[in-house]
């Protein structure tokens, strides 16, 4: 076979594995959407419960402060319910494939309103800690999806109650910026952690009570949206202590476009490696 036969036949197969990887990211975003569907309509029948008890309780009662606290309480179930319908529904609708500016602060603000309750009943606690950043050059939609598979791990990983800490820090010199999702819950195990991001790979049982979880595609879905964005992940680990997964996404630069210029869009992302530590 001549040199360009070779080259033509590597290049069909990188397009064919690009593909493969578009569709694996499409497959879970759906399975995703499945699962918050039914994570939603249970929120969504809960929202609805406190609107019928408090108008039930308002006509009730016609005292101005029991029909005050009624109203109240019927409007913060709609405000609820609007920030959900808001959240699945910008996950549903919003399938742009491009990259802009994007607060990762206000994408985990909405991802947290979708997995919040989910996290009260398995007592888990939602820490934040968000330093002042840029925008960062992402797909939201898919930094989103990103951030849900993660959390939902850090969910599973806890299932005695436990700590999600969801980190936002800038790193000026460098020009980008670290997402973490921090759990304490049972850690990965050394041999395990260069197989998590395999396609398939999963220690789980199947989906559990939420129909979460169990399919093994959600971190190499992460993977693969991450590499799209030029950045780096990595996995920081102690069984029995919890684990760190922390994202890494170059800050977005405006384009310099000076009159008749090619435009320039810097990336610039250091290596990151997987690290364990302290292995039990
Ligand atoms: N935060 C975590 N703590 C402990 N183990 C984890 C964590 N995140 C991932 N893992 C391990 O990595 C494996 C692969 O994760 P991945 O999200 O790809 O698949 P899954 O959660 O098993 O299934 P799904 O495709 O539904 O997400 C998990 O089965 C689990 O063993
Ligand atoms: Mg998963």
């Amino acid at each position: 076979m001549s040199n360009g036969d070779q080259a033509n036949q590597v290049t069909a197969l990188q397009q064919q594995l690009a593909a493969m990887q578009q569709e694996l990211v499409e497959t879970q975003r759906l399975a995703a959407l499945g699962e918050l569907v039914g994570t939603t309509t249970h929120e969504f029948n809960n929202v609805l419960m406190t609107v019928l008890n408090y108008a039930k309780l308002g006509l009730r009662h016609k005292d101005d402060a029991t029909r005050e606290k009624s109203l109240t309480k019927i409007l913060a179930a709609a405000q609820r319910a609007e920030k959900i319908c808001n959240s699945v529904l910008g996950m549903a609708r919003n399938r742009k494939e491009e990259f802009a500016p994007t607060m990762l602060q206000q994408l985990v603000e909405e991802s947290l309103v979708l997995l919040e309750r989910e996290m009260q009943k398995y007592r888990i606690a939602v820490q934040t800690d968000f330093s002042e950043t840029p925008a960062v050059r992402a797909i939201g939609n898919q930094i989103q999806q990103v951030l849900l598979n993660l959390m939902t791990n850090a969910r599973q990983a806890m299932s005695d109650g436990g700590t999600l800490l969801i980190k936002i820090a800038y790193h000026k010199s460098a020009n980008l910026v670290d997402l973490t999702v921090q759990d304490s819950g049972s850690g990965i195990p050394k041999e395990q952690l260069a197989k998590i991001f395999e396609r398939g790979f999963s220690t789980k049982d199947g989906p559990d009570e939420t129909g979460k979880g169990g399919a093994g595609v959600g971190l190499a879905a992460c993977r693969d949206i991450i590499e799209k964005h030029q950045g780096r992940v990595r996995v920081e680990s102690t069984v029995g202590k919890g684990t760190a997964f922390t994202v890494r996404l170059p800050v977005f630069v405006q384009p310099q476009a000076a009159a008749g210029a090619p435009i320039v869009t810097q990336l610039g992302v250091p290596s990151m490696g997987a690290v364990v530590n302290g292995q039990g």
